[in-house]
């Protein structure tokens, strides 16, 4: 908390000698977020209240979540210099102790080197144990190719990990053969397999399938592409940002990315068409196989995190809270006009706790806890009949403020269901 407390003085500072404006360019052309910046919120306009936002401009998935030392981590791609998606794409980067309020710190990965160069491109954080966070990302390199980059932080005692260090030997994986250069990105959150090895998923597209190209290392730094892909089908497009990992059985808890026993079920997600489509089956590491319970079938069928805009999402395993947490991007589609009128476009969904449905079937997810905090004036009424097509309106709240309403509709005419929806 101490250096909370220090940050938020700093940051007061600032806005009472409000005009000291301090443009410092660092990592190579990478501008950092500046205090200023803050107050040129206001000239924003249809900013959201609640929901994860940079200062300003571009915004699209989320990578490397994770907690370490008490903080929670959020990088994000952003682009630094505007409005709509563009061809400097960095990792910025925020913390939070509570998942809700974010401080915004420098910027973790931006293009440097001829590995990075065109853009620093998604990827995850897995914590190494007695080792601490390692960051896999996407690097678009000087021949516009995608390659597997690796970052370390520069003081693991920094709670914030503020600093990142570039792996002297990027890159660590190259585009296998028959991949193209443009198919190969997003690697997942690594996991400690049965025979002490590491193993981690790229997203791909070769020979008409998607796939999740698997690499294996004994010390984290020299990965060897095995044989085959962990899974790969006819019936979907290129897999962007896969993430795969074990769900409970019989509990709303999360586990660790790494556990693997009879109470688990893994899930395989991957991002395509516009939309995140997921599989719940069997993980077999003896064969490097995942056997789903039901294979995507290519249709409007398959099971998929949510029917609105929500793309590129991330899990990570919240150990301080046992449970496992998804992020995913909102892309708000917007015209170009409007994007650049308003300065910004693109925002993270509020964190959802997710976890296995009873029956093994599908996934349920449910805001995390922690919003219960931005809670305002609560207003509820009992056994009020609303007719179809009529007008109620709830008095006593202001809709531009409301974060998240909780209906529970018993219809009355048809069966005895409870109707739960939720509007965010
Ligand atoms: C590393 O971080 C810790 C905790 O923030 C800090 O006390 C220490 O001075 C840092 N070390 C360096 C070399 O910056
Ligand atoms: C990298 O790992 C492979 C497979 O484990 C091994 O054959 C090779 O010798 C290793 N290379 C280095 C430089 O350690
Ligand atoms: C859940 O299943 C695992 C493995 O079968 C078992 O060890 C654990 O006790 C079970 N937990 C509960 C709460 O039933
Ligand atoms: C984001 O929205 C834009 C505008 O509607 C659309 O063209 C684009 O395909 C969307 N991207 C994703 C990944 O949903």
């Amino acid at each position: 908390m101490e250096i909370l407390a220090v940050f938020l003085v700093g940051l007061c500072c600032v806005l009472q000698s409000s005009g000291i404006e301090v443009e410092a360019l660092e990592n190579n052309g990478c501008q950092n977020f500046q205090p200023h910046t803050v107050m040129m919120q206001e000239k924003q306009s249809y900013r959201t209240s609640f929901h994860f936002q940079p200062p300003r401009n571009w915004l699209n998935d989320p990578n490397g979540p994770m907690w370490y030392k008490g903080v929670y981590h959020l990088f994000y791609q952003y682009n630094p210099y505007g409005a709509l998606f563009g061809d400097f794409m960095i990792w910025a980067h925020s913390v939070s102790y509570d998942l809700i309020n974010w401080i915004h710190l420098n910027h973790a990965l931006c293009p440097t080197e001829p590995y990075d160069i065109n853009s620093c491109w998604s990827g995850s954080a897995t914590i190494l144990p007695g080792k601490g966070p390692v960051i896999l990302y996407t690097g678009i390199d000087a021949n516009h190719c995608q390659v597997q980059n690796m970052a370390m932080p520069k003081n693991l005692s920094d709670p914030f990990l503020e600093e990142w260090i570039k792996f002297a030997q990027n890159p660590i994986m190259t585009p296998p053969d028959g991949v193209e250069g443009n198919n190969f990105r997003d690697p997942t959150t690594a996991w400690l397999s049965h025979d002490g090895k590491w193993s981690v998923i790229i997203g791909s597209w070769n020979n008409n399938q998607g796939m999740a190209i698997l690499y294996r290392s004994e010390d984290f730094f020299n990965w060897t592409k095995y044989q085959d892909p962990l899974y790969s089908t006819e019936r979907t497009g290129m897999w962007e940002c896969p993430d795969f990992y074990p769900v409970s059985v019989n509990s709303t808890d999360g586990v660790d990315t790494s556990v693997l026993n009879a109470g688990v079920k893994h899930v395989m997600k991957a991002s395509f068409n516009s939309h995140d489509y997921y599989m719940i089956g069997t993980y077999v590491p003896e064969i490097e196989k995942y056997i789903p319970d039901n294979d995507f079938t290519g249709t409007g069928m398959d099971l998929r995190y949510d029917h609105g805009k929500f793309y590129a999402s991330k899990t990570f395993f919240d150990s301080v809270k046992n449970r496992r947490i998804l992020w995913g991007w909102v892309n708000e589609s917007d015209s170009i006009e409007d994007d650049m009128d308003k300065g910004w476009s693109g925002l993270q969904s509020i964190p959802r706790h997710i976890w296995l449905d009873r029956s093994g079937k599908q996934l349920v997810q449910w805001p995390i806890e922690e919003i219960n905090k931005l809670h305002g004036k609560k207003v509820s009424f009992l056994d009020k009949k609303i007719d179809s097509e009529s007008i109620f309106e709830v008095e006593g709240i202001t809709a531009a403020q409301l974060i998240l309403s909780y209906f529970v509709l018993t219809q009355m005419h048809q069966s005895k269901a409870d109707w739960v929806h939720l509007v965010y």
